[in-house]
C-alpha cells in the first residue's frame, strides 16, 4: 500500500479496533520538547523541489514529453484537471527562487533534473538547451553560495521510453546509466553532491502497481520487474558519476517510513518489521549489499534476476538521502496475502495535516537512529514538510503557525537523533515553493513561500520567515 493510501485507510480506522492511545506508548511530551540546540556551524540549511512540480515549460527548448506530461493531460488521472504545464514557471523564474534561497539564508538547494529535457527521447545525444538552463542555474545558485544538490530522477521519465516498456524494461538500466553520465560530465566541473534517484519505492509501487502515479498501471509484475530494472538503474548511473570523477559523493533520496507495531503482540511486532524491510530496504540492500531483502521467497523469479544483475545493482552510496513524511502503525492482518497492501492495517492518532498525513515526530527521531545503526552511513535529510492551505491575509502575510510547529517538532526530533549519535550533515524543508503535488494536483501546498498560481507572485510564508533565522543562528530555541 503506498504511502497516500496508508493513510486513508488509516483515517477509516482511526479510533476503531482495541487500539487504545496506551497501546501505542502514546507520545511522550517531554521527549518531544524541542530543548534548546545548536546544530554544528557546517550543518547544511536547505530546501528541495523537483523539476516537474515547478518548473513548467513543458515543452520549451527542445524539451521532449515525460510520463507525467502524458498522465496529467490525460482526463481523470490529476484532481482538477491540473498539469505541470506551467507549475511555478522555475524555469525562467528561477532567479527569483533562487532569491527566496538567500533570503532565508538557506546554504543548500535539492532539485532535479528533467531526464526529457536533457535526452528528449531517452536516448542519444545530449539537447544542449536543456543542458545549459541547468549550468545556468547551478552557476547562479554557486554564485549566491549556495550548494547546488541534483537529483537525477524525480519520476519524469521520457514517454518514449514508457512506450518501450518503461521501468519493466530491462535496457532502461543502461539508458539511465548514459543519461547520469552525460549529466555529470556537464555539470561535474561544478557540482561535488549527487543524488541519484528520488523515492524509488514511491515511483515504482504508485506507478506501476497502485497507477496512482504516472505511468497509471496495476500489474503486480511490472512492479517487481521495475523494482529490479530500478535497482540496477542505481547500480549504473552510480558507477556512470564515478567513472566522471571518483571524489563525487553519491546516493539516492529514499522515502523512509517509521513503522511502529500497533501493539507489543509479537505478531504485530513482527508484521512491523516486515513493512519496514519491504518499504524501507527494498531500493537500499541490494545498492549495499548486492542482495535482496528477505521479503519474497524467490527473489530470482520473483525479480527476474539474471546473471551478473546482483553486481549491478550495488551501489556503494556515499550518504543516505533521507526523504520522511509520517509514521505508519501497523498490526498484524491474518486475511493478508500479500506484500504489496495488506499484511497490515493502520492508524493515526497524531494530528493530521491538509493531505491527511500524521504529525508525529518522535517518529523521526526513531527512524533516524534504527537507519544510523543499520547503515552507518552519514546522512542528509533530504524531504521533511507538510501540508496546509494557508493563503495570504489582508496585510499580504501568510501566518502559517502549523506549519511552524511541524518543523519545530521535526526539528527537534532531528536534534534529539543526533545527540543520541546519528551522523546528519543537511536538512532540507520540502518544499521551498507551493508546486504541484502530483496527483493532488495543486490542492495542497507544501511550501514556505506561498505560490499565486494567477500571477506567479511568491510571497515568503511565516514559516519561510522562521525557518530563514533558525538557518541563520543554527540555534533551534
Ligand atoms: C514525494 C516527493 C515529493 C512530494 C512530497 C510531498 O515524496 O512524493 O519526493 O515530490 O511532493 O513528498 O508529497
Amino acid at each position: 500500500m503506498h504511502r497516500r493510501q496508508f493513510i486513508r485507510a488509516g483515517l477509516t480506522l482511526a479510533g476503531s479496533a482495541a487500539l487504545s492511545r496506551f497501546s501505542f506508548g502514546g507520545q511522550d511530551s517531554s521527549s518531544t520538547a524541542a530543548a534548546p540546540f545548536q546544530f554544528p556551524k557546517d550543518f547544511l540549511w536547505g530546501a528541495a523541489t523537483a523539476a516537474y512540480q515547478i518548473e513548467g515549460a513543458w515543452n520549451a527548448d527542445g524539451k521532449g514529453e515525460s510520463i507525467w506530461d502524458r498522465f496529467s493531460h490525460t482526463v481523470g488521472k490529476v484532481k482538477g484537471g491540473y498539469t505541470g504545464d506551467v507549475a511555478c514557471d522555475s524555469y525562467h523564474r528561477y532567479p527569483e527562487d533562487i532569491a527566496l534561497l538567500r533570503a532565508m539564508n538557506l546554504k543548500s538547494y535539492r532539485f532535479s533534473i528533467s531526464w526529457p529535457r536533457i535526452q528528449p527521447i531517452g536516448a542519444g545525444k545530449p539537447n544542449q538547451k536543456g543542458l545549459d538552463y541547468y549550468k545556468r542555474l547551478v552557476d547562479a545558485l554557486l554564485a549566491s553560495g549556495i550548494r547546488p544538490f541534483p537529483t537525477l530522477y524525480h519520476w519524469d521519465l521520457p514517454q518514449v521510453l514508457e512506450d518501450q516498456g518503461g521501468w519493466p524494461n530491462r535496457e532502461l538500466a543502461g539508458r539511465f546509466g548514459d543519461y547520469a553520465g552525460i549529466v555529470a560530465r556537464a555539470l561535474a566541473d561544478r557540482i561535488s553532491v549527487w543524488s541519484i534517484f528520488n523515492e524509488p519505492n514511491v515511483f515504482v509501487f504508485d506507478g506501476y502497481y497502485h497507477g496512482e502515479h504516472a505511468p497509471g498501471r496495476t500489474s503486480r509484475e511490472d512492479a517487481l520487474h521495475a523494482t529490479h530494472v530500478v535497482n540496477m538503474a542505481q547500480g549504473q548511473a552510480f558507477r556512470a558519476i564515478k567513472a566522471v570523477n571518483s571524489k563525487l559523493q553519491v546516493g539516492s533520496a529514499h522515502n523512509f517510513g517509521y513503522m511502529q507495531p500497533a501493539s507489543q503482540k509479537p505478531e504485530d511486532i513482527a508484521a512491523a518489521e516486515r513493512r519496514f524491510i519491504f518499504w524501507d530496504t527494498l531500493f537500499v540492500a541490494p545498492a549495499l549489499t548486492g542482495k535482496y531483502p528477505s521479503v519474497f521467497p524467490d527473489p530470482e523469479q520473483t525479480f527476474a534476476i539474471q546473471p551478473g544483475d546482483l553486481e549491478t545493482v550495488r551501489a556503494p552510496f556515499d550518504f543516505l538521502g533521507v526523504n520522511h513524511y509520517n509514521r505508519d502503525i501497523i498490526a498484524h492482518d491474518p486475511t493478508a496475502h500479500d506484500e504489496f497492501d495488506s499484511r497490515s492495517v493502520r492508524f493515526v492518532e497524531g494530528p493530521i495535516t491538509e493531505i491527511g498525513w500524521e504529525v508525529w515526530p518522535e517518529a523521526f527521531e526513531k527512524l533516524l537512529l534504527r537507519l544510523a545503526k543499520d547503515y552507518n552511513l552519514v546522512m542528509e535529510i533530504t524531504e521533511n514538510g507538510c501540508a496546509y492551505g494557508d493563503a495570504p491575509d489582508e496585510h499580504g502575510r501568510v501566518p502559517d503557525q502549523r506549519r511552524i510547529d511541524f518543523y519545530r517538532g521535526y526539528l527537534g526530533a532531528l536534534a534529539r537523533a543526533m545527540q543520541q549519535g546519528a551522523k546528519v550533515r543537511a536538512y532540507h524543508a520540502w518544499s521551498l515553493l507551493d508546486n504541484f503535488e502530483w496527483a493532488e494536483g495543486y490542492t495542497q501546498r507544501f511550501g514556505l513561500t506561498y505560490v499565486d498560481f494567477r500571477t506567479q507572485k511568491r510571497t515568503l510564508k511565516d514559516s519561510g520567515r522562521w525557518y530563514g533565522q533558525l538557518a541563520a543562528s543554527g540555534r533551534l530555541a
